[in-house]
């Protein structure tokens, strides 16, 4: 009898893409997925710990699945993820409800621990290095026409308030050829969008010790392949962005005009303290040179208020540098202090108020820059890919992202879903573009 799952998934892309892949593993146990909670004999919770706030979500979700557990004690519930990575079995005591712990080594050891369940009260398994399996398994991917694609795992920069190295432990690209034969895959089954995934994705290959493995190598290959029609990939870190790769990226027509590349702070002592191998001017000189070589590159950026030390000047630092570059777009955070990070224990911690205060006065900043990012684009045709639609009255708006990521809405037919459609904009907001099919 098909048993069903329910997945939770929370932090970055690399997370939703390992729920694909625990989707796909589970498929193979009997499962299948369900977007209902309450219909679920199996609830897993894919976790994040990047920050204080991400924790404490899992948790409370957590204490909603307890209810759920209380109302039929058969439901087990498992936790994955880059909390159970760095907790363990700590979680049972936090949350007693919980069954399984896995970490994101383990993923491939699930349908063992599964069946270990069945015999045991508590199964809980965290392995320090990638679990090493003969298996090949397939991820469950989401519907629609763009697919994540991990090429590398884990991170070798060590900054001081992030815990990604210590819950995915150091650099491990893929062998191209295994990429290659998941994204012949991949568009066999419809897709006609692939975004590289990877916490460093520009590193990828450094590993290897061959200089002639590298994302523009892979970029190349990837562009050669039929059926696809655009590439993406996420998140690059400024100190690995190659004259190479930004001419790569100028030139390949699949490969869209976009980075995502998170800058941190526009103070180059606090980029010091960070361990951010760049300075401000050098990231500067850096985005001008994409821009440069690339038209109508989008480029956007995440940005930490209220890092430790940071001064009201170093702060402003950080607001002017929003303008200079003119970011299409930008994730900011409050500083939160993580465990087993240098910067935690260090002294000179900014209060809750004040970190509140500058998040705030980031985040109102980073929309002002973003308006202004998408109304450079008003009267311009740009290329989009629809991939959804709704019905608005009696027609049909197509949703769909330009080259440059930017999410764009269109009157059309549904039948322009999955081709490339050029779109006269005619309006910009904070959220979206709007346009109309330019004939
Ligand atoms: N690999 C990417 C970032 C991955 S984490 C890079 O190097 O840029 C995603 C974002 O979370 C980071 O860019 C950072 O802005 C934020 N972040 C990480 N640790 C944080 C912390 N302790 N407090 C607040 N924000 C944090
Ligand atoms: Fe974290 Fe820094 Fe690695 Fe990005 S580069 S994942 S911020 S340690
Ligand atoms: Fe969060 Fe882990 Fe991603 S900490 S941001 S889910 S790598």
């Amino acid at each position: 009898m098909t048993k069903k799952v329910y997945i939770e998934t929370l932090g970055c892309q690399m997370n939703k893409s390992d729920s694909e892949k625990i989707l796909g593993i589970l498929e193979t146990q009997g499962y299948k997925e369900t977007t209902l909670k309450e219909e679920a004999d199996l609830l897993v919770m894919n976790t994040c710990s990047i920050r204080a706030a991400s924790e404490n979500k899992a948790f409370s979700h957590l204490g909603i699945w307890k209810k759920l557990k209380k109302a039929n004690p058969d439901i087990k519930i498992a936790v994955c993820g880059c909390i159970a990575q760095q907790t363990k079995e700590k979680i049972f005591k936090r949350a007693p409800q919980v069954d399984l712990i896995f970490g994101t080594h383990n993923i491939e050891e699930l349908p063992e621990l599964i069946k270990q369940l069945a015999s045991k009260e508590k199964v809980c398994s965290i392995l320090k290095t990638p679990y090493e399996s003969e298996e090949k398994f397939y991820s469950r991917r989401q519907e629609g026409l763009s697919a994540w694609l991990p090429i590398i795992e884990g991170c070798d920069y060590f900054c001081t308030y992030c815990v990604v190295p210590y819950t995915r432990g150091r650099q491990r690209s893929r062998l191209p050829e295994d990429i290659i034969s998941e994204a012949k895959e991949i568009i066999s089954q419809g897709y006609k969008e692939i975004t590289l995934l990877g916490q460093t994705v520009d590193s990828y290959g450094k590993d290897f010790g061959k200089p002639e493995i590298t994302l523009s190598s892979l970029l190349r290959e990837l562009n050669g392949l039929d059926g696809l029609m655009r590439i993406r990939f996420v998140t690059s870190h400024p100190a690995d962005i190659t004259d190479e790769l930004i001419k790569t990226v100028a030139k390949l027509d699949k490969v869209c005009e976009y980075f995502h590349l998170p800058m941190q702070s526009g103070s180059t002592e606090v980029l010091a303290k960070m361990k951010r191998p760049y300075t401000r001017d050098e990231y500067l000189t850096l985005v001008n040179k994409i821009k440069k070589e690339i038209p109508d590159v989008a480029i956007t950026s995440d940005f930490i208020a209220g890092f430790p030390g940071e001064t009201e000047e170093q702060f402003n630092e950080t607001l002017s540098i929003i303008d200079e570059v003119g970011f299409d777009q930008c994730n900011v955070a409050a500083y939160s202090p993580r465990k087993q990070t240098p910067a935690a224990v260090w002294k000179d911690q900014i209060s809750y108020e004040e970190k509140k205060r500058r998040h705030l006065v980031l985040f109102e900043k980073t929309k002002e820059a973003t308006v202004k990012a998408n109304e450079k684009y008003v009267g311009r045709v740009l290329q989009v890919l629809p991939d959804n639609y709704k019905e608005q009255s009696d027609e049909i708006i197509l949703t769909g992202r330009t080259r440059n990521n930017k999410l764009t809405h269109f009157k059309g037919s549904k039948d322009l879903i999955g081709r490339h459609v050029d779109v006269e904009i005619t309006e910009a907001s904070i959220w979206c573009l709007k346009g109309r099919i330019k004939l």
